[in-house]
C-alpha cells in the first residue's frame, strides 16, 4: 500500500523521486542507467525514435563505473496487449559475453562483444496498428554467470523470440536483478521510407 502510494506520487511529480530506466510498471525495474547510442542517437529512457535509427544493433556501455568481467545484454520488446497479433513479448537481442572494451566515448565506457547470439540483434519493427501508439523496447544488462546457458525450458522461446518471461528466464539461468537498464520507444507502423517520401 505505502509502495504503491509512493509510486503513483512520485509519477504525479513528474517521477524525480524514482530515476527509472526501465518503462512504468515493467518488472524487473531498474534505475541505473544503460549507455545506449545508435549511431550519434543517445537514448534517454523512453526516447521515442524512428525504426530505422534502430536498424543496427547500439554501442552500450556505464558512465561513471568501471566494469569487469562478463555481461549479458537482452533487448525486449514489450507489446501493448491491444496489439492486432496478440503478443506480448519480443527477444530483440540476447548477447553474451560483454566486457569492457578500454574505449570511452563521450565519458561513456564501452563494453563490446564478438557474440552474435544466442539471439542476434534485430531492430524494432512494430506492426501498423489503428490508433498508432508507441512501443517499448527494453534493454537489460546483467551479470554474466561463469556457467551461462540458455535454460532447456526457455530454448525454444529464444529461438523463436516471442513471449520471453524475462522473470522467468532470469531465475531458472540463475541471474541476478538486472545492473543497469534502458529503453525507447518507436511508434507502430514505423515505416520510415514510406515517411521520407511524404516529407520530400
Ligand atoms: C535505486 O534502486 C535501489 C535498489 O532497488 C534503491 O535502493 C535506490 O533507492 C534507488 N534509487 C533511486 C534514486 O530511485
Ligand atoms: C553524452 O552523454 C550525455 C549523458 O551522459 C547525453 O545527454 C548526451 O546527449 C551525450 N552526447 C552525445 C553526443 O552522445
Amino acid at each position: 500500500m505505502l509502495f504503491s502510494a509512493v509510486v503513483s506520487s512520485a509519477l504525479l511529480f513528474g517521477g524525480g523521486a524514482v530515476a527509472q530506466s526501465t518503462p512504468p510498471g515493467f518488472v524487473p525495474a531498474v534505475n541505473k542507467t544503460l549507455d545506449v547510442y545508435y549511431g550519434s542517437t543517445y537514448i534517454t529512457p523512453g526516447l521515442l525514435v524512428r525504426k530505422s535509427v534502430t536498424a543496427k544493433a547500439p554501442t552500450i556501455g556505464v558512465t561513471g563505473e568501471t566494469l569487469t568481467g562478463k555481461y549479458l545484454l537482452a533487448m525486449i520488446g514489450k507489446l501493448k496487449p491491444s496489439s492486432r497479433t496478440g503478443r506480448t513479448t519480443v527477444l530483440h537481442a540476447l548477447l553474451q559475453d560483454y566486457t569492457p572494451s578500454g574505449q570511452v566515448q563521450n565519458g561513456t565506457n564501452v563494453l563490446t562483444t564478438k557474440a552474435t547470439g544466442p539471439s542476434s540483434y534485430f531492430g524494432p519493427a512494430p506492426p501498423a496498428e489503428t490508433p498508432k501508439h508507441p512501443h517499448n523496447y527494453i534493454f537489460l544488462l546483467h551479470e554474466q554467470p561463469s556457467n551461462f546457458a540458455v535454460p532447456a525450458a526457455h530454448r525454444q522461446v529464444v529461438q523463436s523470440r516471442l513471449g520471453i518471461d524475462w522473470s522467468k528466464f532470469m531465475k531458472d539461468a540463475g541471474l541476478s536483478d538486472p545492473l543497469y537498464a534502458n529503453y525507447l520507444q518507436v511508434q507502430s507502423g514505423d515505416n520510415t521510407k514510406r515517411e521520407i517520401k511524404f516529407e520530400a
